[in-house]
Parts: C-alpha cells; sequence; structure tokens
C-alpha cells in the first residue's frame, strides 16, 4: 500500500462528509456540511429533505475534501462509504457515488459501519498525537442521536471485533436530549443547547431517578441468545418525566414565549435562550442531563468492571456533553482506567472516522462487493 489515502464519504443522517486520511493516522481534509438549517424549523431530520441534501452536496464536499488534502483522486488507494445504520434513503446517496467513483478509478470500495466509525474517531486522534495506544480490551460508549451502545472492542492483528453488551431498549440518549429541548421551546439539535444551560440550574432539583430502568446486573447465563441485553438503557420515560413535570407545573405559556422569542432571531444560540430561562426550567434542565449523564456513567463502568474492560473510549454526538466529559472522566480517575474522548469535531458525524475505520480492513483484504446497499439496521458485532 505505498501511500494508504484513503477517502471517506459519510452520507447516513444529516451531514454530508468526506475526508482524506493516510494509513488511518493522518487526517489530510475534513469537510462536514451540516443540514441543520434544513432540520431546524421541524425539530428534528426530514428524511427525504436529507436524501436531496445530500444529493446537492456530495459533490462540492468530496472536491472540497481533495482540494484541502492537495490530492488528485488518482493518488487514492480506496474509496471508503458507511453502510450503514442510518435512513436508507440517505445513505444510498454517499454508497452509489462511492461505488461509482471506485468502478470509474478502479480502485477498492470499503464498506463502514458507522458505529465502527464513531469508536475509530478517538483512535485515529490518539494515532495522530502519537499517544499511548488505548488498552485493551476497551469498553466503547457510542452514544448519539440514533443510537446508545456498549461495545467490548478487540483488536487481532490489524482487524478489530466488537462484542455489543449493551444498548438501548427504547430512545437513544442524544434522541432524549433532541426531544426535551424541544419540549421547552430550545433550539435544534437539543443536546448543544442543553448542555450550554444546564450549568445555570440545580442538577439535584428534580430527582428523575425513578424514571430510569434499574441496571441490570451481568449474570454468565443470562441473555444468552442477546448479549446486548446486558446493560440496558431506556430514555423515553425520562422524556415522559419531564413532560409531566411541564403539565404540573404549567411551564407551557413560559416554553411558548420562548419558542416565539428564539423564532424571531436569525441564527439563534443558546445563549440566546438563557435570558428567557426562569430558574424552574434551568433547575429542569440541569437535572434531565445530571440524570442521563449518570445512568450513562453507571452502566457503563459497570460494563467496563464485569468484562474487565482495560480502558473506556466514548464516541458519538453526545460525546461533545462537558457534563458527561467531567463525570466520566473523574470516574475513570477513581478507578484508575484510562479513558479517551473524541475532539468536539469528531464526537459528531464526520468522514474521517469512516476512513480511518476502512484502514484495518483495506491491509486485511476486506472490500466490498460491487453489489453493495444500503443497510440501515445494521448492526454491529455480536
Ligand atoms: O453522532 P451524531 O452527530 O449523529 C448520530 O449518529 O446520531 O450525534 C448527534 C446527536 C444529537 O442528538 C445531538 O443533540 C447530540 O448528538 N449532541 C449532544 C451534544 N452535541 C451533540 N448531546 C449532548 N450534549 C452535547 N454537547
Ligand atoms: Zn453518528
Amino acid at each position: 500500500m505505498p501511500s494508504g489515502l484513503i477517502l471517506g464519504i459519510e452520507s447516513s443522517c444529516d451531514e454530508t462528509a468526506a475526508a482524506v486520511v493516510r494509513r488511518g493516522a493522518e487526517t489530510l481534509s475534513n469537510v462536514v456540511a451540516s443540514q441543520i438549517a434544513t432540520h431546524a424549523r421541524y425539530g428534528g431530520v426530514v428524511p427525504e429533505l436529507a436524501s436531496r441534501e445530500h444529493l446537492r452536496n456530495i459533490v462540492p464536499v468530496v472536491r472540497t475534501a481533495l482540494t484541502e488534502a492537495g490530492i488528485i483522486l488518482n493518488d487514492l488507494d480506496a474509496i471508503a462509504v458507511t453502510e450503514g445504520p442510518g435512513l436508507a434513503g440517505a445513505l444510498m446517496v454517499g454508497i452509489t457515488y462511492a461505488k461509482s467513483l471506485a468502478y470509474a478509478l478502479d480502485k477498492p470500495l470499503i464498506a463502514v459501519n458507522h458505529l465502527e466509525g464513531h469508536i475509530h474517531a478517538v483512535l485515529l486522534e490518539q494515532a495522530e498525537l502519537a499517544e499511548e495506544p488505548m488498552p485493551l480490551p476497551a469498553l466503547a460508549l457510542v452514544v448519539s442521536g440514533g443510537h446508545t451502545h456498549l461495545y467490548l472492542a478487540r483488536r487481532s492483528g490489524a482487524s478489530w471485533h466488537y462484542r455489543n453488551v449493551g444498548r438501548t431498549l427504547d430512545d437513544a440518549a442524544g434522541e432524549a436530549f433532541d426531544k426535551v429541548a424541544k419540549l421547552l421551546g430550545l433550539g435544534y439539535p437539543g443536546g448543544p443547547w442543553i448542555d450550554a444551560l444546564a450549568p445555570h440550574g440545580n442538577p439535584k432539583a428534580v430527582p428523575f431517578s425513578f424514571a430510569q430502568i434499574k441496571p441490570k446486573p451481568y449474570r454468565k447465563d443470562a441473555h444468552r441468545d442477546d448479549p446486548a441485553s446486558q446493560f440496558l438503557f431506556s430514555f423515553s420515560g425520562i422524556k415522559t418525566a419531564v413532560l409531566r413535570y411541564v403539565q404540573t407545573h404549567d411551564l407551557a405559556v413560559f416554553i411558548e414565549a420562548r419558542r416565539r422569542a428564539l423564532a424571531e432571531i436569525s441564527n439563534p444560540k443558546p445563549s440566546d435562550a438563557l435570558p428567557l430561562c426562569d430558574d424552574e426550567t434551568l433547575n429542569l434542565i440541569a437535572s434531565f442531563q445530571r440524570a442521563v449523564v449518570d445512568d450513562l456513567r453507571r452502566k457503563t463502568f459497570q460494563a467496563a468492571e464485569a468484562f474487565d474492560a482495560a480502558s473506556v473510549l466514548v464516541s458519538g454526538g453526545v460525546a461533545a456533553n462537558r457534563e458527561l466529559r467531567v463525570r466520566f472522566t473523574a470516574e475513570a480517575a477513581e478507578r484508575g482506567l484510562p479513558i479517551a474522548f473524541p475532539s468536539l469535531a469528531l464526537s459528531t458525524d464526520n468522514a474521517a472516522m469512516v476512513a480511518a475505520a476502512a484502514w484495518p480492513k483495506l491491509l486485511e483484504g476486506e472490500t466490498a462487493p460491487a453489489e453493495l446497499s444500503a443497510e440501515p439496521s445494521l448492526t454491529l458485532g455480536r
């Protein structure tokens, strides 16, 4: 593999992204066209609009990624693309484009699981900073708008192997942030808004523990057929609990006023919402975030202990959350476990993680078949 240059393409949800990464260890470019402005007014991703925006963005995004990397298509050793999970129509745009490129250039095509990509965002940055590699096995929490999964990650030779040891029964954690923010009249996506407002409230003001499902202790003989059921999350209850709080505390009028005030600001930011939130709302936001972060933290470290993990890795959009980083870091230090997060730019969806995850596959000759198609429900590990 002369130069080890991989073009990564990601279009699974609401970001069209392309990146050039050398040998899974050096980012030459990382371009992300966000569709937040398109979906914001609907308070969530609209699949048809996402596909249309990907179609519009894919060519300029790939072109910019190549220009910024200072290379031409012929310099590439492979094209990597997200195969799933994600929105079918959105995935198809990236896959069709990547397949055409690979065919026209006669270069290998590599299919990447989006969830594995999130894990490789951390590994890529560690390689770039020449940090000590994570001791393995690593317990990886992938926590985003669409996913809340725990994996035990190991390596044999160049290949990575994953065992799925935890998952959510209903909503993903990021989805809960988004839905609660929407319910409270805040902006989209909700995570960054709640993250910014939570430090202004009292996280102990509203007790939310009743809404959470009890963590299942790990039993060797339990859930033999579904190892992912060993550690279960559930975030739909807390969303309902916030709704109930809003109703019983008559917050609807204030929420509507806040929604209207923010709608009048062009490109509103979380700092615009602060003067529009009373103490009761800020306490509710702080308590919600604390409950979610603590639930993620507790089960992640329980799983790390149950599986004798040598390190912890947290990735995905919600890994950008500041309170999550502080509380996970503190617990890891207490337990003497190394912990790693991606930079904020690589926490949310990007294509550098896709190109990085593809490198071990290229080394192992794991190329995609010509009939590669979108796998909206693709899982990672067994
Ligand atoms: O990884 P990502 O970009 O897309 C998916 O694969 O889903 O994650 C997006 C999710 C959204 O739900 C967003 O609200 C959440 O990540 N998010 C955050 C923060 N930044 C993004 N959640 C909490 N705190 C944040 N700072
Ligand atoms: Zn993602």
